[in-house]
């Protein structure tokens, strides 16, 4: 039999194809029922996920096609289990028909064969599972990137942009990804200027530097303000392939960074003007008892002289009760007196300002609005300061209001804290332009006339605010307005008492 021997060439050079392997072990099939003149070849495989053996070629088929084991493969025909390496049976080859001499080396080559599919497969298994560990890392990463509470996207070298993350998606301008990413930054962020923001990614692709700076965004809830950070990134090598921004809400920190310095630069003043004021109490008090000597003294001299001398003795006098006052005012501010504080409800306390103010001769002019909160928890203040703060700061809106406008007195749970009570005085005013609003709180800075304004109301209801643990601050806006916002903090315990009370 002269095909035999290349029966089996055949068979190895089919095996040797590379194909897919169910495809080459049908090919094998034909050719070797084709060399040997079988009546019927069969060569089952096992599965790879589920136990059992499958039938991958016979031609003219009949039987089962899936059998649980290689025991219920149909009966008769000459059989060899396929195992490579000696190990487990992972598959058999049938004949029916009169078997040929090769008949068990067909089977061998079948086993070799098979065992390198199976290495191949596992091996894309592995790969299959390696893939799915790199996905879930992406997608945790992802997750990440989404879950961050600032806005951050990435940029590539063309500028375009590669990652859009969720806050991003929420923030100001909502933009969802899909409408983003691939698209260039400039065509994204029309607000911001080409040429500029061009120029900062530049500036980091070359220096490989990180950059940081703020910026002022108007939005419906009024300004706020970003700090940017911009990272550089590399890619695998040394040069900087993407650069991410990040863009923190920084409005709440830079205010209250804001406050910070301020107090600060108060409480150095106050110590300066307390240290001042001690100086001067003594000479100043000194004078105040010669003029008194020298008033005395006044009836034993005698001539014409003495009407003159009487009127400069009267007006040292008065100028000594000025500088006395101011003194006092300067004190007030720089160590507010720790006066004895009683529980009392904030809105009494603005009545009794606003009463107090009603002869004031400048009052008819305007249009007074009352928006007192009903119900405030209690306060534990000194009253008689409280009500100094409200008038200074109601007389300030009056001397702002020249040609008349509407005072509005508000009172109200803190919108941003809970745990303060807050009263508010706004005027159609002029406003006060943003550089001089952090000085109004400064002794003796004014804008009124020499002879109008010492320039210490406002520092002094700053001392006497800081005192009772709260705070003051100032809104306002050129051409319409100022507001004022004292803030104090609830007493607790008082609103305790007082439910325990109502509730017995
Ligand atoms: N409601 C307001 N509208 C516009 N400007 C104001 C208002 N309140 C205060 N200011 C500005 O703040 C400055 C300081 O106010 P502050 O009360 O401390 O001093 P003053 O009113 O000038 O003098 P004083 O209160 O000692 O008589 C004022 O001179 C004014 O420029
Ligand atoms: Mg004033």
């Amino acid at each position: 039999m002269s095909g035999r021997p290349s029966s089996i060439a055949r068979l190895a050079a089919i095996l040797d194809t590379g194909g897919e392997p169910d495809r080459t072990l049908g090919e094998a099939a034909h050719a070797l029922r084709d060399a040997t003149g079988a009546e019927r070849i069969e060569i089952w495989r096992q599965e790879v996920a589920s136990p059992g053996f499958y039938l991958v070629s016979a031609p003219a088929a009949d039987g089962p096609e899936l059998v649980a084991s290689l025991d219920l493969v149909p009966a008769g025909g000459a059989r060899a289990l396929l195992r490579p390496g000696g190990g487990d049976a992972v598959g058999m080859l049938r004949l029916v028909g009169d078997t040929p001499p090769e008949f068990e080396t067909a089977a061998h080559l079948l086993s070799i064969y098979l065992a390198g599919v199976r290495i191949g497969e596992s091996r894309d298994a592995e790969s299959a599972e390696q893939d799915r560990a790199v996905d879930e890392a992406r997608q945790f990463t992802s997750l990440i990137i989404d879950s961050l509470p600032v806005g951050l996207y990435v940029v590539d070298r063309d500028y375009r942009i590669q990652i859009w993350n969720r806050k991003r998606e929420t923030g100001t301008q909502g933009l969802s990804r899909g409408q983003v990413v691939g698209r260039t930054v400039f065509e994204v962020l029309t607000r911001q200027s080409e040429s500029k923001l061009r120029e900062e990614f530049d500036a980091i692709f070359e220096t490989g530097e990180l950059r940081q700076s703020d910026m002022q965004v108007e939005t419906p809830d009024g300004p706020r303000t970003y700090r940017l950070t911009r990272v550089p990134m590399r890619l695998g090598g040394d040069t900087i392939t993407h650069v991410m921004t990040i863009g923190e809400d920084v409005s709440e920190w830079r205010e209250v960074q804001g406050r910070i310095l301020q107090s600060e630069k108060l409480a150095a003043l106050g110590q300066l003007a307390a240290g001042i004021m001690h100086e001067i109490n003594n000479p100043l008090a000194t004078i105040a008892a010669c003029v008194a000597a020298g008033e005395g003294r006044l009836s034993d001299v005698a001539g014409p002289g003495i009407g003159p001398l009487r009127e400069y003795l009267a007006i040292i006098d008065k100028e000594v009760q000025r500088c006395t006052n101011i003194v006092d005012g300067l004190l007030d501010f720089s160590r507010p007196k720790a006066r004895e504080k009683a529980v009392a409800q904030l809105n009494e306390i603005v009545e009794e300002a606003l009463g107090l103010l009603r002869h004031h001769k400048r009052f008819k002019q305007i249009a007074l609005h009352r928006q007192l909160a009903p119900d405030l928890p209690p306060v534990v203040v000194n009253r008689e300061q409280i009500i100094q703060v409200l008038m200074a700061l109601t007389i300030n809106s009056i001397d702002a209001m020249e040609s008349g406008g509407h005072l509005t007195v508000r009172t109200m749970i803190g919108r941003r804290r809970l745990d303060e009570v807050v009263v508010e005085v706004e005027d159609t005013g002029p406003g006060i332009p943003g550089p001089v609003q952090s000085k109004i709180f400064e002794p003796f800075f004014t804008t009124k006339a020499p002879g109008r304004g010492t320039g210490l109301g406002l520092s002094i209801c700053y001392g006497i605010v800081e005192e009772h643990r709260g705070r003051i601050e100032v809104e306002s806006q050129v051409g319409r307005g100022s507001t004022f916002r004292v803030h104090l903090p609830i007493d607790f315990d008082a609103m305790m008492a007082d439910m325990a009370g109502a509730g017995a």
